[in-house]
Parts: C-alpha cells; structure tokens; sequence
C-alpha cells in the first residue's frame, strides 16, 4: 500500500491527541453516549474504521465485544498490533475499498471516532452509507463521530487570533487543510443534516449528539493543559447539555447514532 496521510503522525498520535487532557474528555463523552444509548451492553461484533492507534478497539474489546478494526495507514495499523490486545483483529483498509470486507458483512455495530469520516468528500460518503446500506443487516447499529460545518470554538479563536480569513473556514465544499502534527490533511466538513440525508432512506436515526461544544478543540491543548481547572468546569457543562443535539452543528464533533431499518 502506499503511503497514507497520518503515516507520519501515528507515532505521536497518542501523544497528542488520545493522551491529551482534552482528548480524553472528548473520549470519554462519546463512550457516556454509547453507555447511554446501550450499545456496549451484551457481545456485539464491531467493525471500526479508521481506528487510528486502536485505543477504541481495545475498549471495546475489554467490554466483552470481538473487534475487526482497520484503518487506510498502515503505521497506524503498525501501532496498533504493538500495543494493544493480540485477539483483536486489526488490518489496514481504506474505507473506499470496503466493498468486499466479510467481517463487516457480519458486524452489527460499525463505528468511526473522531473524524475519519472527514477524510471523505462528499460522494466518497454518499458512497460509504450505500456500502453500509447493502452490507449490514437490520437492526445493525452504527455510531459516527465527525466534525461539522461550524465550530463556536474555532470561531471565538480565530476573532481573538485576528484570522479573519480563517472564519468560516469549515463551511466550505472544498478540502480544508488541517494540520495534524505537521502533516497537511486534507479535510471535508459534514453536517448532521447531510448525514440525516444520506441516512434516512435505509437507516433510523436514534441519536444526534454535540461532542465538544463546551470542551474546546485538542489544539487548544497547550492553553487548557495550564488550566485544567477551567476544563473541569467546561467538562461539567458538557455533560449538563449532552442531550442538546441543537448543539451538534456548532461543536468540535457530533456524534450520531442510527440502525439498519
Ligand atoms: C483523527 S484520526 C482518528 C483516529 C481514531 N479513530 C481516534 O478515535 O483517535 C483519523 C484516522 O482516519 C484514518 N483515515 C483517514 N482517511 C481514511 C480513509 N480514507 N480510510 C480509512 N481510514 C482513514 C487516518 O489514518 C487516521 O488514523
């Protein structure tokens, strides 16, 4: 395989954002949200995407659930077999290139955390829901969490920073670039009522989730790490509007649940 975006970063990636005071907090609200919504409840076969360093993977896994994750880098992959449990069964896979996947033909939770989903434009998507729409039998269950058009966050950074140019950067049907530990990923923003469309047709919709509307964006990491005491207190509303899913097209991520009907 090629080299994929975020080879580069696999290494640190831990370091940076899993291991971060904030993304830990991210981390912990969306498995609040799928506690709640009791989808780590019994023995569930779970197809990730983009599992990035497995971190997910292995939580799952140690909830009693058999894992398949995968992911388009295989550095990521390479983190992935070093450092977690051996039974899980990690491969590398682009999401583009599912089509013939068995494990996710069997699966009846498919998950994809913190944005991998981004990595698509917009008919690299619409195709993705039709694969799922083909693959999964009813009642299978699925939990995306994506990063949307507009981020109050971001908006309030970039006045205070002067980057004007930078406002609204997210609402755009073009690639932005982000920055992820010095390598430039290109990245598509979804909105929640772009995912409802795509979904609704062959998907029930039972959960629309803000993740981080409160919780500030992983690079502010560095302002936050020096006032935790602040991230409590914004951790604490967090959890207070959680069921806010007005809130979602303005956070850092939503998160959204919905089953094969
Ligand atoms: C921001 S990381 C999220 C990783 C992990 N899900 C987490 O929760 O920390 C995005 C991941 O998506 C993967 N990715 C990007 N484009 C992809 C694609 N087209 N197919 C599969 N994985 C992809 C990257 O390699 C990276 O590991």
């Amino acid at each position: 395989m090629k080299e994929q975006l975020f080879d580069t970063s696999a290494k640190h990636y831990d370091d940076q954002f899993t291991n971060s005071l904030i993304g830990q907090r991210q981390r912990q609200r969306v498995y609040a949200i799928l506690r709640e919504k009791g989808l780590l409840d019994g023995s569930r076969l779970i197809f990730e995407f983009n599992c990035g360093t497995g971190f997910d993977a292995d939580f799952f896994f140690k909830m009693g659930h058999s894992v398949t994750a995968t992911d388009a880098s295989e550095k990521m992959i390479e983190q992935c077999k070093t450092a977690r449990n051996s039974s899980i069964q990690f491969y590398p896979l682009r999401i583009q290139d599912a089509t013939h996947d068995q494990a996710l033909e069997n699966a009846n939770f498919v998950f994809s955390n913190f944005g991998g989903l981004n990595c698509l434009n917009k008919d690299e998507l619409k195709e993705f829901i039709e694969l799922l729409s083909r693959k999964l039998k009813t009642d299978s269950q699925l939990a995306f969490v994506i990063m949307p058009k507009h981020c109050l966050w971001e908006t309030v950074y970039f006045v205070v920073k002067g980057k004007w140019g930078e406002i609204g950067r997210r609402n755009k049907n073009l690639a932005q670039t982000v920055n992820v530990n010095g390598e430039e990923v290109p990245t598509f923003y979804h909105s929640p009522s772009e995912l409802n469309r795509l979904l609704r047709q062959d998907f029930t919709l039972s959960a629309l989730r803000p993740i981080a509307f409160f919780l500030p964006p992983s690079y502010m990491e560095p302002f936050f790490s020096k006032h935790p005491w602040l991230l409590g207190i914004l951790n604490k509303f967090e959890i207070l509007f959680s069921t806010w899913s007005k809130l979602a097209n303005w956070s850092d991520h939503y998160m959204l649940i919905a089953q094969r009907k």
